[in-house]
């Protein structure tokens, strides 16, 4: 039982300080929310799955030379993590057309991208998580020009260990979201969680566009097999060498 002082409640996660001050323990929830909380639910067993998942995600992104706030798994549904300052900036990067991209632009959903494209939008709730663009990022001080290429750069390294990654399991990556926070000696890590729900992850060579889906894409748009689909994708992930 842990005893220590909850520091931050978020949607996905708790923060629990530790006996060392540079250390967190993140404790994965079952609850599930949708655009920006007015669907609220429960996914039952998502927090196992999704700690175990994020899990060994990091640790094939830190041994591909990205640095995570990572550190272990005391147990399959809490995570130690490197203490960090959040950076309120929401990364998303795409590599097939699928939810805002397709309702803001009209482009066809499952339209392959040239490349990929890095998207940063406000981390602010209240304000409905906002697509930013560079300049208004610069002019909200939410970070510097240096800082703004180093996470656009890490954002595509990722994607390409994630893609091959995901590439292994059968599954497509087509678009995910993460964030970044800033440790005491002023390094960018990788933060947050990576899991289904902050991923859209369909089932390859699944024609069906709704049974490829195995995300929280079946959560926000009540397609049923949530938790089917969540264990499926751990079970797929943990078939996969770090
Ligand atoms: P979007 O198409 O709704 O902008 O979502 C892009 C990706 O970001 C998708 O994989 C889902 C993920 N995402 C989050 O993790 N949190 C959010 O609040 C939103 C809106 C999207
Ligand atoms: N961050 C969003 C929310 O909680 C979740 C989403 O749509 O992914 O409401």
């Amino acid at each position: 039982m842990n005893c220590h002082p909850q520091i931050y409640e978020g949607k996905a996660k708790i923060l629990y300080a530790t006996d060392d001050p540079e250390i967190l323990l993140a404790y994965f929830k079952d609850d599930a929310t949708a655009f920006n909380a007015q669907k609220r639910g429960t996914i039952v067993g998502k927090g196992e799955i999704n700690c175990q998942i994020a899990a060994h995600l990091f640790r094939a992104i830190e041994a591909r030379g990205i640095a995570t706030h990572y550190i272990d798994c005391p147990s399959t549904h809490e995570m130690r993590v490197k203490s960090v300052k959040i950076i309120p900036i929401e990364v998303v990067v795409r590599n097939i057309a699928a939810g805002s991209l397709c309702q803001q632009t009209g482009i066809a959903l499952g339209t392959i991208l040239p490349q990929p494209l890095v998207e940063f939008f406000y981390k602010n709730d209240a304000l409905g998580d906002p697509l930013l663009t560079r300049d208004r990022l610069l002019l909200m001080e939410l970070a510097t020009p240096e800082q703004i290429e180093i996470l656009a750069a890490k954002a595509i390294e990722i994607d390409r260990i994630l893609q091959e990654f995901f590439q292994q399991c059968g599954i497509t990556l087509v678009d995910f979201k993460i964030e970044f926070g800033v440790d005491k000696h002023q390094q960018i890590l990788l933060a947050d969680e990576i899991s289904p729900d902050s991923c859209r992850l369909w089932l390859t060579g699944e024609p069906d566009a709704n049974l490829r889906v195995l995300d929280k894409d079946r959560f926000r748009r009540d397609l049923g097999n949530v938790e089917d689909a969540y264990q499926q994708v751990l079970a797929r992930v943990l078939g996969v060498k770090e």
